[in-house]
């Protein structure tokens, strides 16, 4: 090797997502600033942060829903391939192996878990509508390997049970497990989860937990979770960003945020405001 070759800056290529000097306003709001986070493939990396700090912004600038003023938002594949996430509409960003689920869940309310799993197939499905028509062989045995494909991911998220069940008639804590199933059925390389665990029950919580877990660990799919709380991501997330005003404030292993002075305060406040911040990590 060359001393110049010695001399460039090593390209990581571990990291799938890397995100620079990210710059968001609406009006006289901004919403992300000058903010950054190095996604790891294989991690579950964690993004915390008081009510307003900007981590539902950051995941719409990473799939296509917004478009920062300023900074760069780079998806390095499994494969190699190396493409700005910015100026692309969220389903291709999709198609590219970026998937995420929504704080506000959105699912298909009049279709069964089935279908709304089938449909985050159909992003990834070859055949195309004419083969369809004609009912061609190959079309029927990519249609059944789908379907088999769609109930397997029924029973991985735990609702196999309640696939012909149309979407809004499921508990919530389903609702939310069926979103994922959907997300994991575009086949992802990363899955960006928004507050999954937002109004779940204990029990609840402990199964997403696990979820997540296996999501990462049997599926090899790289996660980046936003989430209040804390002992999720104490027990899930092996590196935490956390956001304050749109700034990145620390990153870190989960403990060593928690203790971080500037992570107490963002929550909590001073004393001298009165020390009455919400979303406090629980
Ligand atoms: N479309 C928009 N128009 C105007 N302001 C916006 C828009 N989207 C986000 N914001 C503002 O950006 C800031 C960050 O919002 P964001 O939803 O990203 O926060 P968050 O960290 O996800 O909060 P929460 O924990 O409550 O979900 C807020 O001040 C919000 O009002
Ligand atoms: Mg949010």
């Amino acid at each position: 090797m060359t001393v110049a070759a010695e001399k460039q800056p090593a390209v990581d290529r571990d990291v799938c997502i890397e995100v620079s000097n990210v710059t968001l306003r609406f009006g006289g709001v901004t919403s992300l600033a000058d903010a950054g986070l190095s996604l790891r493939r294989g991690e579950v990396l964690a993004v915390i942060g008081p009510n307003g700090a900007g981590k539902t912004s950051l995941f719409n600038c990473l799939t296509g829903v917004y478009r920062p003023q300023e900074g760069n938002v780079l998806y390095r594949s499994r494969g190699g391939r190396e493409v700005s996430l910015l100026d692309r509409k969220p389903h291709q960003i999709c198609r590219l192996g970026v998937a995420r689920t929504f704080q506000n869940i959105r699912l298909f309310a009049a279709l069964t878990a089935f279908e709304n799993v089938k449909i985050g197939a159909e992003i990834r499905q070859r055949t195309g509508p004419i083969g369809a028509m004609l009912g061609m062989p190959w079309v029927r045995r990519a249609e059944r390997v789908s379907d088999e494909h769609a109930h397997d991911l029924l029973a991985f998220v735990g609702v196999q049970h309640r696939s012909n069940i149309i979407a809004s008639a499921l508990a919530y804590g389903e609702q939310r497990r069926l979103e994922i199933a959907r997300a994991l059925a575009t086949d992802p390389e990363v899955l960006l989860l928004d507050e999954p665990a937002a109004g779940t029950n204990p029990a609840e919580k402990r199964d997403l937990e696990s979820l997540i877990n296996r999501i990462n660990k049997e599926l090899g799919v790289t996660v980046l979770l936003i989430e209040h709380d804390m002992r999720l991501v104490m027990s899930v997330a092996m590196n935490v960003v956390v956001l304050n005003f749109g700034r990145v404030i620390a990153s870190g292993t989960p403990a060593e945020v928690q203790g971080d002075p500037a992570v107490v305060e963002a929550y909590l406040g001073t004393p001298a405001d009165g020390g009455d911040g919400d979303a406090a990590p629980r």
